[in-house]
């Protein structure tokens, strides 16, 4: 198991090197360099973060990455199992990552464990991640926190951005304290992970009801896991990408600066959404509870029923009647 473990990280590290070097140099590779140049992502930042390009397989073929590796001694069935290659119903093997920029995804050792990987365009599906695989468990990964581990140490604080390129751009205009989880909500583990480098998380999370209903699910990793948790809303429209790019870093700091305790701005949401009446209270209750249910910890499932019960003006026991325990909690 550990030869099978190691021949992964052996296959991952030969094809970040690979997709690297082709990004770089080949002449194949010209809309890519283009697509990242028109993003504003300079080679300094393709450098540090080694992001590649997974060819065409009209200029390529079907096999580039699976045929470079196997020609290094690499097994099929480990550049199979690592995600790279996958096997078509006649028995052969093709590439999964074609015509797409790749950001390889490091484990805190530094060792490649998964590509995320977006079309140059509009195609779809936009991104693509290699599947969960035994060095790869993308509720534990994220994207950026081996790179930026120092930075995040330095200042007691991480922010966590939805996307890649969203990490990338704020990287561009030197905020980087910045890590994004793998198109997954953020899990206990990130939360644990996290815990281990900064006392504060700030979430600079997309304005849209995606955004809130993550930060909500959020509320009970934070507090089981005492990491004071933040959230700034980006203005309609905006991620951190095009927010960074348009109105430069300071933008971005003043928003961390005023970014609101989790709990306040999940209230607040809900209000805005909601209303006081008696038929948005009934919902907003209904929402907390969700939350609160989240939790699998009698204690704190207590104290988030006190706080948000006056919060709203309720008894504890209203809010709570119906609660059951722990139900809703994935890690
Ligand atoms: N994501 C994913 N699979 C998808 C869609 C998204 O893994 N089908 C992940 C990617 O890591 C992506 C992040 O979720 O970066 C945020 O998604 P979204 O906001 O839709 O993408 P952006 O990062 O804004 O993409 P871009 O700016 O490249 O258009
Ligand atoms: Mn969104
Ligand atoms: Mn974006
Ligand atoms: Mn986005
Ligand atoms: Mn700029």
């Amino acid at each position: 198991r550990i030869r099978q473990r190691e021949r992964l990280y052996r296959v991952n590290e030969e094809a970040a090197e690979l997709y690297h070097r082709y990004l770089l140099n080949a002449e194949a590779a010209r809309g890519a360099r283009e697509y990242l140049r028109q993003r504003d992502v300079p080679e300094t930042i393709i450098r540090t973060y080694r992001l590649g390009y997974a060819p065409d397989p009209e200029v390529a073929g079907w096999n580039f990455i699976t045929d470079t590796l196997r020609r290094k001694d690499l097994p099929v069935v480990a550049i199979e199992q690592a995600g790279l290659a996958v096997r078509s119903d006649r028995g052969t093997w093709y590439d999964r990552f074609r015509d797409r920029v790749l950001f390889p995804i490091y484990d805190m050792t530094g060792r490649v464990v998964a590509f995320g990987g977006r079309i140059l365009g509009d195609g779809k599906p936009k991104y693509m991640n290699s599947p969960e695989s035994q060095i790869f468990d993308k509720s534990r990964i994220l994207f950026g926190l081996y790179q930026h581990r120092e930075a995040i140490r330095r200042q007691r604080q991480a922010i966590v951005v939805e996307g890649n390129f969203d990490l990338l751009l704020l990287a561009v205009h030197s905020i980087d304290n910045v890590v994004a989880p793998l198109g997954t909500a953020l899990t206990r583990a990130h939360v644990r992970t996290l815990r281990g480098y900064c006392d504060e998380a700030v979430l600079l999370f997309d304005g849209d009801r995606a955004g809130l209903k993550a930060a909500m699910r959020s509320i009970p990793f934070f507090l089981a896991e005492q990491v004071d948790a933040r959230v700034a809303l980006l203005p309609e429209g905006d991620d951190p990408d095009t927010l960074v790019r348009r109105k430069g870093a300071d933008a971005v700091l003043e928003l961390v600066k005023a970014a609101k305790p989790l709990d306040e701005f999940v209230f607040e949401a809900l209000v805005r959404e909601h209303g006081l009446t008696l038929e948005g209270k009934n919902r907003i209750i209904g929402e907390l509870r969700q939350v609160i249910a989240g939790s699998s910890d009698e204690g704190q499932r207590s104290l988030m029923v006190a706080h948000f019960s006056e919060k709203l003006g309720i008894s504890p026991g209203q809010l709570l009647s119906g609660i059951q325990p722990g139900k809703a909690a994935p890690e």
